[in-house]
């Protein structure tokens, strides 16, 4: 008879696995924890993206009226990073990514894909917050 494993729940009225599996760009390998400093906010110009690796992770940022969004750096049609080709990813109206490599498109702001290789699939988000100067991964610590 197999055991639960982390992660996983227990058969009912088995143990419960205290700490919550991780999913979504969190369950990525090397995901960096919350409260991970990403970048300093000066780094990410209005209307820009930026190519980040905190601890070797792959983060794609963009501000737009101010607002920082982050997402896996990682094209989901080959897994290549966004800004592979360069780092002319933000479409001129600035509301698609558009993937360098193969020209798949995605919503700057849900990370749905939207046009060519991107369609049916979509750009992990990753939370994250601007804090005094520092852009920073969000969540609970
Ligand atoms: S890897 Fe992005 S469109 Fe092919």
């Amino acid at each position: 008879m197999n055991s639960p494993t982390a992660g996983q729940a227990g058969p009912a009225g088995g143990r419960e696995d205290p700490e919550p599996a991780r999913s979504g760009w969190a369950s990525w390998p090397g995901a960096p924890a919350a409260g991970t400093r990403i970048c300093a906010g000066a780094d990410l110009v209005e209307g820009a993206t930026l190519g980040v690796a905190p601890g070797g992770f792959p983060l794609l940022l963009v501000r737009q009226q101010g607002r920082v969004r982050a997402y896996v750096n990682a094209c989901p049609h080959q897994y290549l990073p966004l800004d592979y080709r360069g780092g002319r990813v933000l479409s001129a109206d600035g509301t698609l990514l558009r993937c360098t490599s193969h020209g798949a498109g995605f919503s700057v702001d849900t990370g749905e894909g939207v046009e060519g290789h991107g369609i049916g699939s979509c750009l992990e988000p990753v939370p994250v917050e601007e804090v005094g100067s520092e852009i920073r991964i969000a969540g609970r610590r």
